[in-house]
């Protein structure tokens, strides 16, 4: 008989998801937790799980006496290592739901390996999703949520999804090459991580919101395809798809044209999905311009999962005596509609949900207007009476909007890219509640022409719409200076079912054309040397033509792994508020690590 100190130190023989009837008779070592402990009529079971599974352990007082009473002292989540026979399931016993619910193993030796004190939570693998505890205690002890199976199912998932993109690049002879963590701000929209330096006092590295500038400047430096799987940090406001350290899949190539990173892009993707999902995804993936998609969509990351079209009705309501309409017209403005088929017969109850609720409230639009066309063939029904809207103008958005009968026709009106982006929300809550987005499909999209700025009213200042390194379209170079508003970029989005999930350009390669960008972008010569003089300066010496994308890793995982957050397929993640609970991060440290620093804490005005 094996001593305790053998068992502790032989290897496992077998994982618990590993059993089945073709081990009967084996002896056989598992290691793992506790699961659950049941103790009937004498005998115990004890279902033992590892990431691989769950295998039924029985201790009887029959096959050991020592072990089933040293089994006694078992409670869920110890750590135990067992050494017995593998015997069939008694007929009642079978579990048809795991691979190991033909077999048991009966029970000759125990070691407890570490005890466990009773959990915060249960994590045991019979807890139903619906039951489990809130994410905020389940952070808090993040390494207990961890041993969920589900959870490992993602994160094993993200490990397949990492294998994939390695093997992929390198097959298309790109070089993994990393680039500093403690580095120069790169501005890509949010504010930065800041470093203090201890040697040079009052300076600061920042943590890369991208590692944008240095795959660049590898790109001057000769090494013509580029990749690497890296972390970024961006101190911006949190939602259910944006931690404020990601990890991005950043690609570069040199003598790059848009139709190349598409086509290296599309293949990571239809990788991805084979070879994780054994999904079979179609390429050329859709391709749409910026303003399309706005139009048509109103986002510019359309969920395409189903068919609801926006229509422009701005012609049709020119000149409608309509006081709300024609002051909408007057300013620029648009009014959009969105056709709902076959909406059936809601009572007015719901439409002044729709309008306060959603639209007012959710959506912030100043209001909804709505045609019902019934379906008995009545008179459509408009929410504005006829003598404010006359009947005729209903006419004709019924018209061009395609309604038929048994449809609502929605109707909204303010200025570009508000109403736009308003009717894009109110699409999508329809198409939610209407539960018409197909689950089970992939669509994949490519938005193209962004223009190069986007004007700020507030600071009465142009900002990039992508990243002040990305190039004008070739022919709008020349009225670059006389006509900035109407550039575009040869910038590119790549949106799955709604989600952004990776975004990049062609860069510019002339030290000109990014001086005279940066002045637009109001950034002063001085500031423009100070900040990027090491990009210009490369850009002198012999730069080819370049361009990129950089895609969202966790978002991609996340859509894989069908999850509703981010948090969900990251082992560590931060919570809303940029915090991570476990450990209590961020926190205070001490004066004298602060002087160090040359760092002064100044308190927080009330
Ligand atoms: P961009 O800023 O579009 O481009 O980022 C690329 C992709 O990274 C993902 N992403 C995020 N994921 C989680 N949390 C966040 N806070 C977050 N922010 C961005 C998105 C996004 O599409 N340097 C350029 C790329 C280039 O031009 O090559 C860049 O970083 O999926």
């Amino acid at each position: 008989m094996p001593t305790n100190s053998e068992i502790l130190h032989s290897d496992r023989t077998h994982t618990c998801g590993e059993l089945s009837d073709v081990h009967l008779g084996e002896r056989v070592i598992l290691k793992g937790w506790v699961d659950t402990r049941r103790d009937l009529g004498g005998v115990i079971f004890v279902d033992l799980r590892d990431r691989y599974g769950l295998t039924q352990i029985v201790f009887s007082p029959q096959d050991n006496p020592a072990a089933h009473e040293h089994a006694d002292r078992l409670r869920s989540e110890y750590v135990i290592s067992v050494t017995g026979s593998v015997a069939l399931r008694s007929e009642d016993t079978i579990n048809p739901n795991i691979s190991t619910g033909t077999v048991e193993v009966r029970v000759e030796d125990l070691l407890i390996l570490s005890a466990s004190d009773p959990l915060p939570f249960t994590i045991s693998t019979h807890t139903q999703k619906s039951k489990l505890a809130s994410e905020d205690l389940r952070l808090r002890y993040r390494y207990l949520d961890l041993r969920r199976s589900e959870f490992q199912q993602k994160i094993i998932l993200r490990h397949q999804v990492y294998q994939v993109i390695h093997r992929y690049f390198d097959e298309q002879g790109f070089l993994e090459i990393e680039t500093p963590t403690l580095m120069k701000s790169t501005p890509e929209g949010a504010r930065d991580y800041l470093v203090p330096s201890r040697v040079h006092p009052g300076s600061f590295y920042a943590l890369p919101q991208s590692p944008q500038t240095y795959k660049q400047l590898l790109m001057v430096g000769g090494l013509d395809k580029y990749v690497q799987i890296v972390k970024c940090f961006r101190d911006e406001d949190l939602r259910a798809d944006r931690q404020p350290e990601f990890t991005q899949i950043d690609v570069e190539m040199a003598f790059a044209t848009e139709d190349m990173v598409y086509a290296v892009t599309e293949g990571l993707m239809i990788a991805l999905w084979k070879e994780v999902l054994g999904v079979e995804i179609a390429s050329p993936f859709l391709r749409l311009s910026y303003q399309d998609a706005m139009w048509i969509y109103g986002s510019d990351k359309p969920d395409l999962r189903f068919d609801l079209h926006i229509c422009n009705l701005t012609s049709v309501f020119e000149n409608s005596g309509f006081r709300v309409f024609d002051q909408t017209l007057a300013n620029g403005g648009s009014v959009l509609g969105l056709v709902i088929p076959n909406f059936g017969d809601k009572g007015r109850g719901y439409m002044d949900r729709l309008d306060k609720s959603v639209v007012r409230k959710q959506i912030g639009a100043g209001g909804l207007i709505h045609v019902r066309i019934p379906s008995d063939g009545s008179a459509p029904n408009c929410s504005v009476k006829t003598h404010v809207l006359p009947e005729s103008f209903i006419t004709s958005a019924i018209h061009t909007s395609g309604a038929q009968t048994g449809d609502l026709l929605l109707i909204l009106c303010g200025v570009w890219p508000t109403v736009q982006q308003q009717m894009g929300a109110l699409r999508l809550h329809m198409a939610h509640e209407l539960g018409c987005i197909d689950e089970s499909s992939w669509k994949f999209a490519w938005i193209t022409d962004f223009p190069l700025f986007e004007w700020d009213p507030q600071s009465q200042s142009y900002s990039s719409m992508h990243h002040p390194f990305t190039s004008p379209k070739v022919d709008d170079i020349k009225t670059l200076a006389e006509d900035p508003a109407h550039v575009q970029a040869r910038a590119y989005d790549i949106v799955l079912n709604g989600m952004e999930i990776g975004g990049g350009s062609i860069r510019i390669h002339d030290p000109e054309v990014q001086r005279q960008v940066f002045s637009l972008l109001n950034i002063p010569e001085q500031e423009q040397i100070d900040r990027f003089g090491f990009l210009l300066e490369a850009l002198c010496y012999g730069a080819p033509p370049h361009g990129g994308i950089a895609m969202g890793l966790d978002r991609i995982v996340m859509l894989l792994s069908n999850s509703a957050s981010l948090r969900e397929v990251i082992a560590f993640p931060k919570t809303q508020s940029a915090q991570e609970p476990m450990s209590g991060t961020p926190s205070d440290v001490e004066p004298a690590r602060l002087s160090e620093l040359h760092i002064q804490s100044v308190p927080t005005p009330e």
